[in-house]
């Protein structure tokens, strides 16, 4: 399946994918506010994984690859999780190419995504967690219409310290 945007693509992942996506993947800014980047196992076990999310029924996960109209390669990532059923609660992720970024891609791509929870799957709520530093997807989170729920204190481990981290969320009400 794919979602479109004005300018953006959102699709399945697909085998061909790899040398594209391994760009994205390998980047250091893109895994800044991480433990470290993935090496190529990792990616190409991400990229496994995604074609079987693809074939799951029923579905609780979505990753998809994000292409710039009419380009075909992958430059970001964007993904939906089920995160708790029993409340309709779903989570968001996304990372952009950062040779894009600042062109409004990741609230254009996350934006399509959240129409897609709420309209398609019926969710009731969408979370989104973030490195409490991570100013760029703090934007994100708040461009989106999204609401700090709380912090988690030191729950990341990151660059020899303990780092906190925000959880974001915004309910099918305030979509709508
Ligand atoms: C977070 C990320 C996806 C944002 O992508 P992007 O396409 O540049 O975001 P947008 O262009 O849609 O910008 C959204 C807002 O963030 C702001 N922004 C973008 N980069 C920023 C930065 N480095 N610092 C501060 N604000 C920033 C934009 O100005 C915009 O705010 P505005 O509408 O008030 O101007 C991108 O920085 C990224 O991929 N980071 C690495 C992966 C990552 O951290 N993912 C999130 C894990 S929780």
């Amino acid at each position: 399946m794919e979602l479109l945007t004005p300018r953006l693509t959102l699709r399945e992942f697909r085998e061909t994918d790899f040398a594209s996506f391994r760009e994205l993947e390998a980047h250091p800014a893109t895994y800044h506010y991480e433990s470290a980047c993935p090496d190529e196992t990792a990616t190409r076990k991400y990229l496994e994984n995604a074609l079987a999310d693809a074939r799951q029924t029923p579905r609780t996960r979505y990753r998809f690859a994000v292409t710039i109209r009419p380009a075909e390669e992958v430059r970001g990532r964007v993904t939906l999780a089920l995160l708790n059923d029993s409340i309709r609660e779903w989570e968001i992720g996304w990372a952009i190419h950062p040779d894009e970024w600042g062109k409004g891609f990741a609230v254009e791509a996350a934006q399509r995504l959240l129409e897609f929870a709420f309209t398609d799957l019926g969710a009731h709520r969408v979370v989104a967690f973030s490195h409490a530093q991570n100013t760029a997807s703090l934007r994100v989170m708040q461009e989106l219409g999204m609401q700090q729920d709380g912090l988690l204190r030191e729950t990341r481990s990151w660059r020899g310290a303990w780092s906190d981290e925000v959880v974001f969320s915004i309910l099918e009400r305030e979509w709508r």
